[in-house]
């Protein structure tokens, strides 16, 4: 079969090379892909967001499934966009629907569908200009720290978390008055959770489901967890403390009410569902959905994957996915983001990277993120640069190998996190 992925990212990278695996694939071509999605498929210069640039592609091609990697196609409708069309309809997409995907898209209708089905998440309260009122008033009845989120999408930095009452109600207007233009139009309060967190991936065909390896993500730019938000420096699978009584909980509580509740509402969803979930004295509790694989999560997810993944996502398109088998690699897999000097704020682009030759005698996997072909060159091409993954008996022994290999690769201005999975 031929398979289209979208995306440009690490996520697309470790996606392309576990479907480049599959027997089933006779061609794999990568929109708009990366310097390293080049070496599992071919690269196409289209946008993610172009539905009728991907829908005059994939009939020329012949295209029999579309994986969808980052959220903004998603949100915007291609499902829909596909299958409403007589000419598409038969083209297997593998993500949710428009309505499907708000889980993600809207933070306010994200809390009222797990309100409907009972779904533990925080205490919440959703605010617009026209009852800011009742918000600051919901304010001074939670404790600090306090948590606004933007409802829309903000390139994951819509959520603040103040820590006296006084900054909340000052950002609390200010996110209404237009700090994140329309996304953040309605804000959500959220009462603060304080455990630790894990990322739990779902596939769904809409009614049957099978949950991938549970990983750990590193969101901070400094050692410690310190300093600002970034895309992800980091990860690590599996997670210790979701354990076979912690995932059994996930299970009834959060993923069966998630499948169930779509389903009774009749939204179709086909794809991936990303748990953010958060560890309360052993009681996970949703902080966030979103509609797609984590980023640099499955970088390390995809490595554990021993099944045939082309196979899973047939599952779902065709809505057979409890027919299929999904088996484990037991191994810890660790990866270490490389970027780019000053992310995530203001940093350069265009540093020619060498290394590769000799971190290709490693068995570490590199997967690309921000990264261009120039003059037969590799250059840097955004803040997050190089996924570096390796398997290991342990942490300890995946994560040595990673930095091992990520000393070996080098830019100007490069920097890493040495301390991933320092709290696992
Ligand atoms: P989100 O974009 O919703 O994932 O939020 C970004 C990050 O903010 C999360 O990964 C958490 O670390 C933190 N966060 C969000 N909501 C809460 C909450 N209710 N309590 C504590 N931390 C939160
Ligand atoms: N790693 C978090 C995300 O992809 O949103």
């Amino acid at each position: 079969m031929k398979v289209l992925l979208l995306g440009s990212g690490g996520r697309e990278h470790a996606l392309a090379w576990k479907i480049a695996q599959s027997p089933k694939v006779e061609k794999l071509y990568i929109a708009p892909g990366n310097a390293g999605t080049g070496a599992a498929g071919e690269n196409v210069n289209m946008k993610a967001t172009d539905f009728p640039a991907i829908k005059a592609f994939a009939l020329e091609q012949k295209i029999d499934m579309i994986v969808v990697g980052p959220e903004d196609p998603l949100v915007e409708g291609i499902f829909d966009y596909f299958k409403g069309d007589d000419a598409t309809r038969h083209i297997a997409i593998i993500g949710p629907s428009a309505k499907g995907a708000t889980l993600e898209g809207s933070k306010e209708f994200a809390k009222e569908f797990m309100q409907r089905h009972g779904i533990p998440t925080a205490r919440y309260r959703s605010v617009t200009a026209q009852n800011l009122d009742e918000g600051l008033a919901f304010l001074e009845t939670l404790e600090a720290p306090y948590v606004l989120k933007a409802d829309g999408l903000c390139a994951g930095k819509g959520v603040l978390i103040l820590p006296t009452l006084e900054e909340a109600q000052k950002e609390l207007k200010e996110m209404l008055g237009g700090m994140f233009g329309d996304a953040s139009a309605t804000v959500v309060i959220e009462e603060f959770l304080s455990g630790i967190e894990c990322s739990v991936f779902v596939l769904t065909d809409g009614h049957h489901y099978k949950v991938l390896p549970v990983a750990k993500d590193y969101k901070r730019i400094g050692e410690g967890d310190k300093g600002l938000n970034t895309g992800g420096m980091g990860s690590v699978t599996p997670v210790p403390f979701a354990d076979e009584v912690f995932m059994e909980k996930v299970r009834t509580r959060i993923i069966e009410p998630t499948v169930n509740g779509l389903l009774e509402e009749e939204i179709t969803y086909q794809g991936f569902i990303f748990l953010g979930l958060i560890c309360v004295k052993g009681e996970p509790m949703v902080i966030e959905y979103n509609v797609r694989m984590g980023d640099p999560e499955t970088e390390s997810v995809m490595l554990r994957i021993k099944s045939d993944l082309v196979e899973l996502l047939e599952g779902v398109a065709q809505g057979n996915l409890d027919q299929c088998t999904l088996e484990l690699d037991p191994r810890t897999a660790a990866c270490v983001m490389l970027v780019s000097g000053g992310y995530p704020e203001a940093y350069e682009k265009g540093k020619v990277m060498t290394g590769f030759e000799q971190a290709a005698r490693t068995d570490s996997i590199l997967f690309h993120a921000g990264t261009a072909l120039k003059d037969g060159e590799i250059v840097t091409n955004g803040g997050r640069v190089i996924a570096v993954c390796s398997y290991g008996e342990t942490k300890e022994e995946a994560l040595a190998k990673s930095y091992k290999v990520a000393d070996m690769i080098s830019f100007e201005k490069k920097y890493f996190r040495r301390d991933i999975g320092f709290d696992l």
